[in-house]
């Protein structure tokens, strides 16, 4: 990728978003995506999602994502263009989710992307999965307050970023063992309620009392960091105990408690210690009411502002790549058709 140019989330004078319309693609995980932007805003996205598929094995099979990512990725695309009432030839730019993530998934939107750029002469751009998420709150508003504190949770990741401005991450906090996704899904996985797990266990803990079991909150004390390996323990061990005698949706509602009230307390500590006045919640676990409504009361209480994309931005798509495509074109950046994909990148 080209250096972020010395001008990023800088001149006034440059416009934040790329003039002509982009297409996005998004292919790291389970989920086929495409999406048409114009000027940052998002005339369509489209996801195809294999949840149905990965659900017989309980989890993504790369394989056979990748495999399915081939029959869909063309569909997507079409309807995509579709959707935004434009053709192929109106598009000015393609973005593409080219790290982390499953480098079979990924190589499927990555050499889509190259041949259609390729194909029209038009710049292509790859683009960090994280930085999708971190920028989709640009579906609420043309621009973010800077700096902000951003709380990335997803099946992989689960971080604090301070935000200076675009293209300008530092990670101040992140778990030192599993993500608060893969919390939630062992934790629907023990309690038999399937996968993806997150959605089940906020299901199940509508009528759930979350007082009912006492769960471990991980590391104690000032930290901004996040432990959820002893909770995943702690769940397995009650669902063993309790045997018959568990009721689902109070383990579901106390899980769901316990890694929403760490997130909460570490996301406000967080933007205290770095005087953050704006908080962005983010990723697939962003999708979560509990934690959404938690973090807009405390951060209500404490005067920051606090900004999360609407539920279908949360999960993998790719208007949010196309977001943080819209303000890297803008300023000049793309990349050659030598664009590799990485299992592992850091966010830069
Ligand atoms: O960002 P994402 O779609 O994919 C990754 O990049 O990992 O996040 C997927 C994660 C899964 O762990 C899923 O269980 C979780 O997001 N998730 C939720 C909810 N919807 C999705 N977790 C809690 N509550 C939800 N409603
Ligand atoms: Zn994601």
């Amino acid at each position: 990728m080209a250096a972020p140019s010395p001008g990023l989330g800088g001149s006034k004078s440059l416009k934040l978003h790329f003039e002509l319309p982009v297409l996005a693609i998004e292919s790291s995980c389970d989920e086929t995506s495409a999406a048409v932007l114009l000027q940052g805003k998002i005339l369509s996205n489209v996801v195809a999602s294999q949840v149905a598929m990965h659900q017989k094995w309980g989890g993504v099979v790369p394989e056979a994502a990748a495999r399915a990512h081939v029959e869909s990725i063309l569909p997507v695309i079409s309807e995509a263009l579709e959707k935004a009432m434009l053709g192929i030839g109106d598009v000015g730019a393609v973005a593409v989710t080219n790290r982390p993530g499953l480098v079979g998934a990924l190589s499927v939107g990555v050499t889509a992307a190259k041949a259609i750029a390729f194909a029209r002469g038009i710049p292509l751009i790859g683009i960090h999965h994280l930085e999708g998420h971190l920028l989709s709150p640009l579906s609420l508003q043309a621009d973010l307050p800077f700096p902000h504190t951003c709380l990335i949770v997803s099946g992989g990741h689960t971080e604090l970023v301070e935000v200076q401005k675009y293209g300008n991450y530092r990670i101040v906090g992140q778990t030192r063992d599993d993500a608060a996704g893969e919390a939630f899904d062992k934790g629907a996985r023990v309690m038999g309620l399937g996968y993806p797990g997150g959605y089940a266990i906020q299901i199940a803990a509508e009528t759930g009392d979350p007082r009912r079991y006492h769960l471990p909150k991980g590391l104690a004390g000032d930290t901004i960091d996040f432990s959820f390996s002893g909770l995943k323990t702690a769940v397995l061990r009650l669902v063993q105990t309790e045997g018959q005698d568990l009721s689902v949706p109070d383990a579901a509602a106390s899980l769901q408690e316990t890694i929403v009230s760490v997130l909460a307390e570490r996301a406000i500590r967080s933007c205290h210690q770095l005087s953050s006045t704006a908080l962005t919640l983010v990723g697939g676990v962003a999708a979560n009411l509990a934690l959404r409504n938690r973090l807009e009361e405390e951060c209500n209480r404490e005067g920051i502002q606090f900004l999360t994309p609407p539920i279908e931005l949360c999960t993998d798509n790719a208007a949010m790549i196309g977001l943080a495509a819209s303000i890297r074109l803008a300023r000049g950046e793309s990349d050659d058709f030598d664009l590799d994909c990485f299992a592992n990148a850091e966010l830069v």
